[in-house]
């Protein structure tokens, strides 16, 4: 066993969560609240549980965590049906069981020194940016000032609300946000193609680099990237960093078979100071520093 699996012994459950709430939204997309208490009051932003969606479907499916309440033991995914598993899983209703390993993998780790963190999220790669940002909002409070910037060509998991928190950079149009982000003090924008109002046209990328262009020196030497979302959108944010001189983590979401370092079903090539190395994506990541995957 590698060190990497040492540092996640007794700290990775295996139990039987509980269903507390279901919601669908448009596109076959769901947010699930389950009762797992263990994994809660573990879970880091950039965790992720590997579900059994239902015993007869083979193979468990890896979502990350979007938020946890230690306090309360639940936590809550979002997830996009793709095929047979998540549909299964999104036929499961309140008081249902539902198995689950985690938290898994290696978390965001934010600067003491940043108080401007950009925070990118696109489609499915959202939940993660939600927890880091609740995260910064609880433990750092006004020290840190987050922004929270979504892309989805789907209608959003929620329901956008105009935003009373300004962000420079898009223009005063692009107003939309999201009320969990306004609930706690975090400044967050919208991006589609797809033309819903209030939202940035383009990408989520090009919105965040409106708002950086926007920014003065000293507010750009405050900044660092955390981003989670397809890989088109993983490599342009890498490239945002590279052009702005920032700091930038990425939450890889790679195929996965056995999810606790296993079976090596999950390995890419990193670049590292002494060239290049394979590491799993499930307990070496799926967080990485951009510049580890995404060389100049
Ligand atoms: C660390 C991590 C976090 C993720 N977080 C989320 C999330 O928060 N919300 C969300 O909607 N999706 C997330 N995904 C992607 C999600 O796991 C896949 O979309 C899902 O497994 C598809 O399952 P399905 O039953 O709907 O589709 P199926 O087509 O039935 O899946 C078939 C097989 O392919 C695998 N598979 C298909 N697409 C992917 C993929 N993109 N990544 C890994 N395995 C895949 C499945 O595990 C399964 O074995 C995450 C993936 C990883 C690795
Ligand atoms: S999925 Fe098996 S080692 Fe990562």
């Amino acid at each position: 066993m590698s060190g990497g699996d040492q540092e996640h012994r007794g700290t990775i459950f295996v139990d039987d969560a509980v269903v507390l709430s279901q919601e669908e939204y448009p596109g076959q997309q769901y947010v699930t609240r389950l009762h797992a208490p263990r994994c809660a009051a573990s879970a880091l932003p950039g965790s992720f549980a590997h579900v059994c969606c239902d015993p007869a479907v083979p193979m468990r499916r890896p979502l990350s965590i979007m938020r946890a309440s230690a306090e309360e033991g639940w936590i809550e995914l979002l997830y996009k049906v793709i095929g047979d598993g998540l549909r299964h899983l999104s036929s499961r209703r309140s008081g249902d069981s539902v198995s689950i390993i985690g938290p898994i993998g290696n978390p965001f780790v934010a600067s003491r020194k940043k108080s401007r963190p950009m925070l990118i999220g696109g489609g499915v790669g959202i939940p993660p940016m939600i927890f880091l940002a609740e995260r910064m909002a609880a433990d750092d409070g006004a020290a840190k000032q987050p922004l929270v910037l979504m892309g989805s060509e789907l209608p959003f998991p929620f329901q956008p609300e105009k935003s009373a928190l300004p962000v420079t950079g898009p223009g005063k149009q692009v107003n939309q946000g999201m009320p969990l982000m306004e609930s706690i003090g975090v400044a967050s924008r919208l991006a589609s193609l797809s033309g819903f109002s209030g939202c940035y046209k383009g990408f989520v990328t090009e919105l965040a680099r409106a708002c950086l262009q926007a920014m003065s020196t000293e507010e750009l030497a405050e900044v660092e990237i955390f981003a989670c979302g397809p890989e088109p959108m993983l490599a342009a944010s890498a490239s945002l960093a590279r052009d702005f001189d920032l700091a930038c983590q990425i939450c890889l979401e790679e195929f996965m078979a056995c999810a606790v370092g296993g079976c090596a079903g999950c390995t890419v090539e990193i670049q590292t100071e002494n060239g290049p190395a394979m590491k799993r994506v499930c307990v070496d990541g799926p967080v990485f520093d951009a510049r580890s995957i995404y060389a100049a």
